[in-house]
């Protein structure tokens, strides 16, 4: 996985048919996608439940991007190793699921997974500053993690121009997680992210039969920014 801070379009396939991960992978690559976002939940860390490491390997073999889960769980720690032998490429934990997030970060570095850390739309980006050469992507959430569809939160907008400031040359992603559409896309874009994260806005009106509105949807995401410089 080399490292760029071109855009990049991940849809998460909280939005897809859960009967029907792979073809539904399959679908979104062939129309556009850069990554595929997985989003664990437990139950506890959030108040919704997904799926697990089990899950994550199966669907391994239909992902040629990238696999970036998104871990929505704590305790964090015990499960690493599950989601690298699962194959995820990148590996975020949230930085409010525990006392030890570096230790964790450390641990999933060891485990062969880029670490990607992310913060609730509560936390300050300051919370970072000891941790910022731990990580390989930073994941702001633009909504409360739990649920796709949800409305975009303004206020991450400052948070994520101070962020891409404190990075400066450093290899890291800047992610942005929920509430991404053509309109919010572009705002995030010029403040500096370069991964955007879209559930609902990518699978509406499309499906395994009809992919097209996929392409379609990726493509309104992506020409949206290109206005900017
Ligand atoms: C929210 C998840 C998101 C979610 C985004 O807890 O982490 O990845 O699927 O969905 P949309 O794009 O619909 O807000
Ligand atoms: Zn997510």
């Amino acid at each position: 996985m080399s490292f760029d801070r071109s855009l990049k379009i991940a849809p998460s396939i909280l939005s897809a048919d859960f009967a029907n991960f792979g073809q539904e992978i399959e679908a979104v690559e062939a129309q556009g996608a850069d990554w595929i976002h997985v989003d664990v939940m437990d139950g506890h860390f959030v108040p919704n439940l997904t799926f697990g490491p089990p899950l994550c390997k199966a669907i391994r073999k239909h992902i040629r991007t990238v696999m970036d889960v998104h871990l929505m769980i704590a305790p964090v720690d015990p499960y690493i190793e599950a989601f690298a032998d699962a194959g995820a490429d990148v590996l975020t934990a949230h930085l409010e699921a525990g006392p030890h997030i570096h230790r964790t970060l450390q641990a999933i570095r060891g485990a062969g997974c880029k670490a990607g850390l992310a913060l609730n739309p509560g936390t300050p980006v300051e919370a970072l500053d000891y941790l910022l050469d731990m990580v390989d992507l930073v994941c702001v959430m633009t909504v409360n993690p739990g649920f796709g569809g949800q409305k975009f939160i303004h206020s991450q907008i400052a948070k994520v121009e101070t962020l891409r400031a404190m990075i400066g040359d450093r290899p890291i992603h800047i992610e942005i997680d929920g509430g991404i559409t053509p309109e919010t896309a572009p705002l995030m874009r010029a403040a500096g992210a370069d991964v955007l994260v879209a559930g609902s806005a990518v699978f509406k009106g499309g499906s395994v039969q009809d992919p097209a509105p996929y392409g379609e949807n990726i493509r309104a995401i992506r020409t949206s920014c290109d206005t900017l410089v």
